[in-house]
């Protein structure tokens, strides 16, 4: 591996690119492929992020084009926010295979060559659907991960159980803080009951359950103290939507919130969630209980349409509408003038904006 400089993160390439590809062949082949401004030239700390693209579930054997649409997108940065492929299984050989279905797809390798990418997983990935700490290969699923997301060998991550993980970009004033949690690997069974609309989950207020385990939420209130204007919570799951059986927070409400307290003990301003899992779009909002409101975009599925085509019940839905068809998510930084503006889309196949929620910096600090 390279020697980096202290405090550098490298773009992030997919195994099999990075063991035949020096770094420096690895730049110029994206700098040959694609047209978009590259984050890897520049030190992360000093280079403000704009233009954010983010997406979830992706299923390898079926064709992505959605790819395309984002990479004509210019992003500094991308997130995949979990499902990023369907692995569901308990061999590491599968999974690696699949994963190379996934770099192998037309569009995916240019698309994540062109900046920086950041990835965490949800339970398809993680190895089982709907899964747990239970999940008996959850170790070596997470090498799997960080193999195939080209997460250094030094790395952290390589260090400690569990995939979660944090990075600041740019200057101060125009900080922002990307937290990619793990909802999977600690997180304790699920009540389940009569199947509802959305699936079998109830909440528990079983205190000894959790959802991010000691380890993380340590982690998390540290990173939560540092400095930053705008910070993105990557959830895999929804956080702020209401439970109607499916996977999300609500299903552990103590650990909700612990979530919300958390944000309120450490004065953490400009927090917003992105989640992604329900193969289809909307955008949630927290005021119970809140320092100010907490949103959720959630945004699902690159590549698959819901099949069920209605939405489960959300109180907490302040999109006007859900869509249900590939799409993908943008974020547009504004840092101009005194309060700055993040805007979140959901765009369509072809580009379109099909949800929009527009936030200042103001109406995310504490009232
Ligand atoms: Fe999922």
């Amino acid at each position: 591996m390279a020697k980096r400089p202290h405090g550098y993160h490298p773009i992030i390439l997919p195994h099999h690119l990075s063991t035949i590809m020096s770094r420096f062949f690895a730049l110029t082949f994206a700098l040959l492929i694609s047209s978009a401004p590259l984050a890897i030239a520049a030190d992360p700390q000093s280079t403000s992020i704009t233009r954010v693209l983010f997406g979830s579930c992706i299923k390898q054997d079926q064709p992505a084009p959605i790819f395309a649409s984002m990479a004509t997108e210019r992003a500094d940065l991308i997130l995949f926010t979990g499902d990023n492929i369907y692995a569901d299984t308990d061999d590491m050989t599968v999974m690696r295979n699949k994963y190379q279905t996934l770099s192998g797809k037309p569009g995916f390798s240019s698309l994540i060559n062109s900046c920086t990418v950041m990835a965490t997983w949800d339970d398809h990935d993680f190895g089982v659907n709907d899964g747990g700490a239970d999940y008996p290969k959850r170790s070596e699923s997470q090498q799997e991960f960080l193999d195939f997301w080209n997460v250094p060998a030094d790395s952290p991550l390589r260090q400690r159980p569990g995939i979660y993980d944090a990075r600041i970009f740019g200057p101060a004033g125009k900080r922002l803080q990307v937290i990619l949690l793990d909802t999977r690997f600690f997180r304790s069974p699920l009540k389940k009951g009569e199947r509802r609309v959305g699936g079998p989950y109830y909440p528990d207020d079983d205190a000894e359950k959790t959802m991010l385990g000691d380890a993380q939420w340590r982690w998390l209130g540290q990173q939560l103290r540092r400095p930053a204007e705008v910070r993105l919570i990557v959830s895999s799951i929804q956080f702020a939507a209401q439970d109607a059986g499916q996977e999300c927070w609500a299903n552990l409400p103590l650990e909700q919130e612990r979530m919300l307290s958390l944000i309120g003990d450490t004065n953490a301003s400009g927090v917003v969630f992105l989640s992604g899992d329900r193969h289809w779009s909307e955008v949630s909002a927290s005021v119970e209980k809140t320092p100010y409101p907490i949103y959720d975009i959630t945004c699902s599925s690159l590549n698959q349409l819901h099949p069920r085509g209605t939405p489960t019940d959300n109180r907490y839905r302040v999109s006007k509408s859900t869509y249900h068809r590939e799409n993908y998510g943008v974020l547009q930084i504004d840092w101009q003038g005194d309060d700055p503006t993040v805007t979140f889309q959901i765009r369509d196949l072809e580009r379109n904006p099909v949800i929009e929620q527009t936030l200042t910096l103001s109406d995310l600090r504490g009232r």
